[in-house]
């Protein structure tokens, strides 16, 4: 069944030019853009996007890092989008992420990892909202 997800092509990927790349293997791998626009965050709404990781020892580096350039918020729309876009990435952390993800040919590190996508139906519902006015959503 059709499903809606959420993905941010992060500041690292986008400083080196792999926006358009990433963009690519996405659409290559059957996904419509519903919606995509070029932003930058303030540290402050990084940390709203990320609160469900506030405790983690990693959450200031990752909130700096995530404003600390300009990113692309998309929602992307296919069958099983959710997993199949959590497939697509590959492993948070580059190094154990298979050939051909997204994340072992454009990440360089754990943190510096070139893509957001949701990880269930819950997040992906208050990403979208987090970052798109329902208008935008056609
Ligand atoms: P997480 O939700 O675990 O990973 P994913 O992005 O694959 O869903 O973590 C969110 C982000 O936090 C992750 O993309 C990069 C950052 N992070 C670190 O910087 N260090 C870490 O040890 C972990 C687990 C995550």
């Amino acid at each position: 069944m059709s499903q809606r997800t959420f993905s941010i092509v992060k500041p690292d990927a986008v400083r080196k030019g792999y926006t358009g790349a990433i963009l690519a293997e996405i659409e290559k791998a059957g996904f419509k853009i519903v919606a995509i626009k070029k932003m930058s965050l303030t540290d402050e709404q990084a940390q709203g996007f990320y609160h469900v990781h506030s405790a983690r020892p990693f959450f200031k580096d990752l909130t700096r890092f995530m404003s600390s350039g300009p990113i692309f918020p998309m929602v992307l729309e296919k069958d099983n989008a959710i997993l199949d876009l959590r497939k697509l990435m590959g492993a948070t952390n580059p190094a154990n992420a298979e050939e051909g993800t997204i994340r072992k040919q454009f990440a360089s590190s754990i943190e510096e990892n070139a893509i957001h996508g949701s990880d269930a139906e819950d997040t992906a519902a208050f990403e979208i909202g987090y970052f798109f006015a329902g208008y935008e959503l056609k």
